[in-house]
């Protein structure tokens, strides 16, 4: 059994990329297929030791052949049709031939064979495999939009928005004090207590609540999210005793916003799920703080709003200060980063830096990049609430990877290429197939059982054959997800770089989602993809811890730092003249 499922394996993980792929293209692809060796080859299912048996040792291709041809025969087919086992004891599980009914007991609609060719399969897949000058080319593109995004007349025709947040600075470390977070931007919303200690230069999360945001709410009524949020807050505050003491809040929305100030900041519009009307070009601060006031029974003081990508690079540049990227690859998709003042055009001052949120998630919306989507990414699109907005994200972010992966494996089996030509009602119905379904499939160690495990649950009337196909779709569309997240971290970088006039760059980026965290190779993709493409530049990845919470109370204690400090300078300003003016008032005495 074991030796079966490490020849079949191996032809899966095998099967050739694009045959376009260039020489420094094939390097990519070399790498990428390194990471996926060590993911298929790692033992027990696939390392050579296992193949034990005479002769599938030294020939696993020749022997997993002999089992695909064996399995698929339609002879040995009917000889089982009518012989399916009860639930629960299926020998199939095992790598036999499936009985020609669907596990459910419905009549098959297709005709009950699969036809098990791995290059048709890689034929499907062939569009998702993107190579180094591809990817170059994507990264190009990126570069043309966030100046664009970034021009005080072009902006407003730019699909990657390039917000200024507002946020001028990095923590120094001198930061400190109590504050209030609130973070919304997934499907939970959470409200935290948090103290920043000047003196061990750490943050620390007193308390936290998570309340949860139904459906109904996130797709409802401004007013009734924002009462849903005041009474979550009102909730939290007298559970930690917190009424009537006026905390600063670090509002982290994660949402694109044109950010007029800290504390002003208006929705341009929703993404990754939510939709409520009557808050789209509306100031979120005054929402909140009018939701605030109906209810009557509690206040808030000075408001900080952070995007989440900023709040993961501020969290990070506490404990590393050369942090100056923050990037989340979860439900959706986005960086942020300082740029110079100087090519921020739309906000008055060419001195020091800016955190641009780069929103590169709408990266696309303008059609630029067609050559690049399949027509699975553009079936996702014309399904989702909101087509033709977030482009880039969809290709990549997790409210999206679980989708086309089943709309692909559907296709496969529209294609008699999976599951004998026979889909489930599950993997029929949208959203079945869960993103975190693709990170526990490509797991090294137990990739293939989780695979079979989870075909079963929906349903599928699987085979061996069929777990290894499953998996290679899996790698093909998480691995085309973290090459696209390399492609536009790279544009950031290389940017940096250049905007420093720099020959080599040493520096640090931010990161959270649970893309990054729980996906098994993505982030060792992602990273080797970045080297290529930014060979000068040397990027250390700091895994942010909740950026979205403490990240935002370091962004409100920044923010009140410079506040104070801009405030002394003032102060000083005036000190001089005062003095002079002093002199004279004395003199003339
Ligand atoms: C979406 C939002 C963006 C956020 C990202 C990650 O792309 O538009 O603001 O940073 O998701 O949560």
């Amino acid at each position: 059994m074991e030796i079966k499922e490490a020849a079949v394996t191996r032809i899966y993980a095998r099967a050739a990329p694009s045959s376009s792929s260039s020489s420094s293209s094939s390097s990519l692809l070399m790498c990428n297929q390194r990471f996926r060796r060590q993911s298929c080859a790692s033992p027990p299912p696939c390392a050579p030791t296992v193949a034990t048996s005479a002769g599938s040792r030294h020939f696993p291709i020749l022997h997993a052949a002999r089992i695909h041809q064996g399995r698929c025969a339609p002879e040995q087919r009917s000889k089982h049709q009518n012989r399916r086992p009860p639930k629960g004891q299926d020998e199939r599980r095992h790598g036999d031939p499936a009985p020609g009914r669907h596990p459910s007991g419905h009549a098959q609609q297709g005709t009950g064979t699969s036809n098990h060719k791995p290059g048709e399969v890689q034929k499907h897949l062939e569009p998702f495999r993107l190579s180094l000058e591809k990817l170059q080319d994507v990264s190009a593109r990126l570069r043309k939009d966030m100046i664009r995004g970034l021009g005080k007349h072009s902006h407003h025709r730019a699909s990657v928005k390039m917000l200024p947040t507002f946020v001028r600075a990095t923590p120094d470390g001198t930061e400190k004090g109590d504050f209030l977070a609130l973070d919304l931007g997934g499907t939970n919303f959470r409200v935290l207590h948090v103290r920043v200690l000047e003196e061990e230069q750490r943050v620390l999360k007193m308390d936290s609540q998570i309340c949860a945001i139904p459906q109904d709410i996130m797709l409802g009524t401004g007013e009734k999210l924002f009462d849903h949020i005041a009474a979550c807050l009102a909730e939290f505050l007298d559970s930690q005793k917190l009424r009537g003491q006026t905390l600063p809040l670090g509002f982290t929305f994660s949402f694109p916003c044109e950010q007029k100030e800290i504390d002003k900041s208006i929705l341009i519009r929703w993404t990754k799920g939510f939709n409520c009307s009557g808050v789209e070009g509306e100031d979120v601060v005054n929402l909140l703080k009018e939701a605030i006031h109906r209810r009557g029974d509690y206040d808030i003081s000075s408001v900080a709003m952070v995007n989440d990508t900023v709040g993961t690079m501020m969290s990070c540049g506490y404990r590393d200060q050369s942090c100056e990227i923050g990037m989340i690859i979860g439900t959706g998709t986005n960086a942020c980063y300082m740029e110079e003042m100087k090519n921020v055009k739309r906000v008055e001052g060419e001195d020091g830096r800016m955190c641009i949120n780069t929103e590169w998630g709408g990266f696309g919306d303008d059609g630029c990049l067609k050559d690049v989507l399949t027509e699975f990414d553009e079936e996702v699109d014309k399904t989702s609430i909101n087509p033709g907005v977030h482009t880039f994200e969809k290709m990549i972010s997790g409210m999206y990877l679980g989708e086309i992966v089943r709309l692909v494996l559907l296709k496969l089996t529209e294609e008699k290429l999976l599951f004998r030509g026979c889909p489930s009602e599950a993997l029929l119905t949208p959203g079945s197939f869960e993103t975190r379904f693709i990170s526990e499939i490509e797991e090294p160690d137990s990739g293939l059982e989780n695979a079979k495990k989870i075909l079963t649950k929906l349903d599928l009337d699987w085979d061996l054959v069929d777990a290894c196909v499953a998996r290679l779709v899996c790698d093909t569309v998480s691995s085309r997800s973290a090459r696209l997240c390399a492609a536009a971290l790279a544009t950031i970088v290389n940017r940096i770089r250049i905007n420093r006039g720099l020959d080599h760059l040493k520096t640090t980026v931010g990161v959270d989602g649970t893309v990054y965290r729980k996906h098994p190779n993505f982030s060792d993709e992602l990273q080797a993809a970045v080297r290529l493409l930014a060979p000068k530049c040397d990027v250390t990845f700091l895994i942010s811890e909740d950026g979205s919470g403490k990240g935002a109370a370091m962004v409100t204690a920044v923010a009140q730092r410079l506040a104070l400090q801009s405030r002394l300078l003032e102060d000083s300003d005036g000190e001089d003249e005062e003095e002079e003016e002093e002199e004279k008032c004395d003199a003339n005495i």
